[in-house]
């Protein structure tokens, strides 16, 4: 990781993004100080010897939250010269691009683009062969997000942990039946990937009482948490894990990755919420598994495609719980300010908290 001060792209002058709203200041002018949401940004003063341009910030996504983004950039960061797509104004000032769906022209479009910003958590919608090498992209970490997820996945593991799916099939059949109460230490929840909303969604769920445990790729240290990593203690793992969540990245390694291999290492009847990417769920196998009794009921927030061809089998299967991909949204107020606080740390030469590495696609 880039120590401060040694940033792999260039740093830039401040001057290089001085705003064409404020009026000229003299060269011996105090800095101007922008509210960030953790930290003042101290911009220089413009010199008067260096030609100052407008710096360009485009937000490519929902209209209607970029209009919320505009407002706290207009409050936080005045200089830039904030714009929703389409008015994208001269694309040579675009410095900065947040999108869901970049355009295709991106490097010919935007060539003094320094830094793409992906609009939500993920960025496997990026098509990297197509980016410029060099650009930095970086993905939305930003607290509503992840209130947003840890939400969802807690409802989802306590309806699962207090056998709603069961209690809903009953009453269609109009049966009043008690189900042994368990307590929460002894339902062993599992999380894949342990990036920042494996790691939140963990906390809340360890402070229920759960017995937690979470794997991923790399090596984790998470207090309170069993944490298990690489594809040798994937096993270990999954033998002791009665509600799986998934939140893993979606790439090559992980396409397909709840397959009926891993389905037949967990306990029998196990608890399935799937809140990463369609790709990752082989569907075929899901089906399967419900069919038998391995996998007990499944939660999935996700699809492949999206929405679902009404005749899918999941629309109306008794064992699956289905939402429309909304267990966790970008909210414009939160995440714009972590963008700014973002710029500033591109500008000092900090690494940028999200900072893909696009060697392993997340
Ligand atoms: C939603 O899935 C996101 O990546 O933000």
């Amino acid at each position: 990781m880039a120590r401060p001060g040694s940033s792999p792209w260039p740093r830039r002058r401040w001057a290089d993004r001085a705003t064409h709203r404020q009026s000229p200041r003299p060269s011996n002018a105090r800095p101007l100080h922008v509210h960030c949401t953790s930290a003042h940004l101290t911009l220089p003063a413009p010199s008067p010897t260096v030609p100052t341009t407008t710096t360009t910030f485009l937000y490519k996504s929902d209209p209607v939250r970029g209009r919320q983004w505009a407002g706290v950039f207009r409050e936080r960061a005045p200089e830039i010269d904030f714009r929703i797509w389409p008015d994208i104004g001269d694309p040579a000032q675009v410095r900065f691009l947040a999108a869901w769906e970049p355009p295709q022209d991106l490097a010919t479009r935007f060539p003094q683009l320094q830094v793409l910003f992906s609009s939500g958590a993920g960025v496997d919608q990026f098509d990297f062969a197509a980016l410029p090498p060099a650009l930095p992209v970086v993905r939305m970490v930003e607290p509503g997000i992840v209130q947003g997820m840890v939400e969802y996945v807690t409802h989802a593991v306590l309806g699962l942990h207090r056998d709603m799916p069961q209690y809903r099939r009953q009453q269609q059949q109009g049966e009043w039946r008690a189900l042994p109460v368990r307590p929460a230490s002894s339902r062993r929840v599992g999380v894949l990937g342990l990036g920042s909303l494996g790691q939140a969604v963990l906390e809340q769920l360890r402070g229920l009482g759960f017995d937690c445990a979470g794997w991923s790729r790399s090596r984790h240290d998470i207090p309170g948490v069993q944490c298990h990593a690489g594809p040798q203690e994937l096993p270990a793992f999954l033998a002791r894990t009665d509600v799986l969540v998934c939140l893993l990245p979606l790439t090559d390694a992980t396409r397909g990755f709840l397959n009926k291999d891993l389905f037949a290492q967990l306990p029998a009847g196990a608890g399935l919420v799937h809140v990463g990417r369609g790709p990752h769920l082989v569907e075929a196998d899901l089906l399967a598994a419900l069919a038998v009794g391995q996998i007990g009921d499944a939660v999935l927030d996700v699809a492949d495609p999206e929405p679902l061809p009404p005749s899918h089998a999941f629309w109306r299967h008794p064992r699956i719980q289905l939402t429309p991909h909304i267990a966790s949204m970008t909210q414009p107020l939160s995440a714009a300010g972590v963008v700014i606080d973002n710029l500033r740390r591109f500008h000092a030469g900090e690494p940028m908290v999200g900072l893909v590495d696009r060697s392993r696609g997340y």
